[in-house]
């Protein structure tokens, strides 16, 4: 019987973009949601952006704009990644949409109704001169326990400490630099204690997640009274105003989850269909793909919020690892950070896709992603095994057909197609990793059959054409039981294999049943490249120069404008703000360990100097600029960069790399004077 089933991954912060880590989750639940739908059920996906917070607000200041602008530019890079590495959702949508906000008012008045929230008073500290409240992530001091200087607010990087922003010693803003001050402010807390009973019960049922993760959601926090969840923040901050409590703006965490059913909301009001059939329904499964990381928000606090509000439970969390990089947490310095979009510059996404799959048991252990195993198996088992299948049979069928009759292949078909249940339950298990090895086992039996009846030799023997065409047929149609069986995991390459032998894009898994006869065969394609080691080894190296990803940097970064359009008008008060001046290079050097960066000292007329990192070494010689009369954004804020503080912006034009001309003055200009 067909299963009505609701999936969803977790919603990617706006603040950063799509990177491995985002990738192993969105890849696990798309192969899932593609297996679902091969099967026959009646499946949806959902997914959008995670916008509220601190840290869109800071970003969105520091770019000079409203939030609202960044979210929409942010969720259409987010949604083009994604789909680059063929994730598909029915919609993408965003925490920061009317929808979003009419359903946590619906929650929020819910758990109000239930007696769930109780106020109290708060003490953080607070950035006078941002007057704003600080995050843990905002203050940076000298560690309590081991004295190490500029540590978070949260823990301390050299010794492992956890603790408060108020423990730190001599703690600053990192928005100002100022000392932050303590103060208190009203906040409104979830009472989870009165879920206890019903979350005890609730995570510990067969199925509903990993084992691993049940048992520690048991061990850490449901063996005591569960605390208090605070779930409001003063003014200001990016949310939604609490409708009840005005100056006061939903936590982020609250809203976040939320976004799956507003997500959800969308696409109905789209497409005419009825919310309550997805989210009012208790027939309708809904299956979570989550990080261990964020495990207690989606399955403590997110049901005890559904529970309240009387609608349907997850069926499943589904939860993964992390990711780490050859053996190590992905490190920008290392260049194994690796964003989306540069993986696509260098390597397949397919050929990750199937790394990912190997790896995935369907529990929440952590998963390495070792670049040269991955360079092994992509090789060795996509293109050695699997694509080799038919591209040493295909050519000696070429616009001909396969044989009329299935011919006999001592029974090498019917034993793969009986292998299907074992496969489809490994799939929805996601363990997709066991899914591989019995596919692989499959290939590795096809290719000896091909080996022992060696087309090659027949073709050269008269009277042996026929023989030639069974021998292509069994070869072409185990290749093809083998790609169906692949296809949630590699759908590009099993749309190109199924046009090989004239077939629809997309099978139904139950196609795996049936071995095809009679068609005709398609020129064949080289359906999968080798995975080149080198281009690995330049990825890595493209990622030790990348530029940090926070927003002030992407803003000022030559290559984010490259081919972009014209930006929106500004009032022409907003022009006046920029200080641009005349300024004379005085020094230029390479920087160390940075690949695009120059650091230029530029003088602005007397004893006013700057430094400035520009992303231009690709560009100039550094000594070719020394004495050239320069334009620069004179009143951009202080940056600090990983290799030193940048005080200015030089202007240049161009798209960056060897692309790139700094905009010049001519002589008799004097350093210092304003451009106008
Ligand atoms: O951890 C994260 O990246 C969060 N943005 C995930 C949110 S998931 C859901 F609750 F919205
Ligand atoms: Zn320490």
């Amino acid at each position: 019987m067909a299963r009505q089933i609701l999936v969803t991954s977790a919603l990617p912060y706006v603040n950063a973009d799509i990177h491995l880590g985002h990738l192993l989750e969105h890849v696990q639940t798309d192969i899932w949601v593609r297996f679902q739908r091969m099967r026959g059920h009646d499946v949806r996906s959902f997914c959008g952006d995670d916008t509220h917070g601190t840290a869109t607000m800071i970003r969105a200041q520091q770019e000079g704009r409203e939030p609202e602008a960044l979210l929409e530019e942010v969720r259409t890079a987010h949604e083009q990644d994604l789909a680059a590495f063929d994730v598909v959702y029915d919609h993408y949508g965003s925490t920061h949409s009317p929808s979003n906000q009419l359903l946590v008012n619906e929650v929020w008045a819910a758990l109000r109704a239930g007696g769930h929230v109780t106020e109290r008073e708060v003490t953080q500290l607070y950035d006078t001169e941002a007057g704003i409240f600080l995050a843990d992530r905002f203050v940076k001091g000298a560690c309590p326990r081991c004295g190490t200087g500029d540590q978070y607010g949260d823990n301390c990087d050299a010794c492992g400490a956890v603790y408060g922003p108020e423990e730190l010693t001599d703690p600053k803003s990192t928005l100002s630099g100022t000392t932050p001050e303590l103060r208190s402010a009203t906040h409104c807390f979830v009472e989870l204690e009165g879920f206890h009973d019903f979350l005890a019960e609730w995570t510990q049922a067969p199925g509903r997640m990993p084992t691993e993760t049940a048992n520690w959601l048991a061990g850490a926090f449901l063996s005591e009274p569960l605390r208090d969840w605070d779930v409001s923040r003063p003014a200001p901050y990016f949310g939604f105003e609490i409708p009840d409590a005005p100056g006061h703006f939903f936590y982020v965490w609250l809203d976040a989850p939320v976004g799956y059913m507003s997500s959800t909301f969308d696409w109905c009001e789209q497409t005419g269909e009825d919310f309550d059939h997805w989210w009012g329904n208790e027939d309708c499964e809904i299956h979570h793909f989550i990080g261990k990381d964020i495990a207690y928000f989606h399955t403590l606090f997110w049901p005890a919020m559904l529970s309240a509000w009387g609608r349907p439970l997850p069926t499943r969390v589904q939860v993964h690892g992390f990711l780490t990089v050859n053996g190590e947490k992905m490190s920008k310095r290392k260049g194994t950070f690796v964003l989306a979009r540069t993986w696509l510059e260098h390597l397949s996404p397919e050929a990750l896709r199937y790394y990912f799959a190997t790896k995935l048991s369907g529990g929440a252990s952590d998963m390495d992603l070792n670049l040269e195993e991955f360079v092994a198996k992509v090789n060795s088992d996509l293109v050695g095994k699997v694509v080799n299948l038919a591209s040493r049979t295909a050519r000696f069928v070429e616009g001909g057909k396969l044989a009329a009759h299935y011919p006999n292949d001592d029974g090498l078909f019917a034993s793969a197609e009986r292998l299907g249940d074992e496969i489809a339950e490994a799939y929805e298990a996601c363990d997709t990793g066991k899914v591989t090895r019995l596919v692989m086992g499959l290939a590795d039996r096809a290719n000896e059959y091909v080996e022992a009846h060696a087309p090659w030799t027949l073709r050269k023997q008269e009277g042996r054409e026929d023989e030639l065409v069974a021998v292509c047929s069994v070869a072409l149609n185990l290749f093809h039981q083998i790609v169906i069986y692949l296809t949630p995991i590699l759908p590009r390459l099993a749309a190109e294999a199924r046009d090989l032998l004239g077939q629809s894009p997309t099978p139904a898994w139950s196609e795996s049943k049936t071995a095809l006869t009679g068609v005709s065969v398609g020129k064949f394609r080289h359906l999968m490249a080798r995975v080149d080691a080198e281009k690995v080894d330049a990825m890595i190296a493209a990622g030790t120069t990348a530029e940090p990803t926070d927003g002030a940097s992407e803003a000022a970064s030559p290559e984010a404008f490259a081919g972009e359009p014209l930006a929106d008008v500004i009032e022409f008060g907003d022009f006046q703000k920029l200080d641009l001046r005349v300024a004379r290079v005085e020094s230029a050097k390479a920087v160390e360990g940075a690949d695009k960066l120059l650091e230029l000292v530029v003088s602005l007329g007397g004893d006013e100097r700057r430094t400035v990192f520009a992303g231009i070494k690709a560009a100039y010689e550094p000594d070719s600029l020394v004495g050239r009369l320069v334009v620069v954004a004179a009143n951009l804020a202080p940056r600090k960069m990983r290799f030193g503080t940048s005080e200015a912006m030089v202007l240049a034009a161009g798209e960056g790399g060897k692309n790139l001309f700094v905009l010049g003055v001519d002589s008799g200009a004097v350093p210092g004077q304003r451009v106008r």
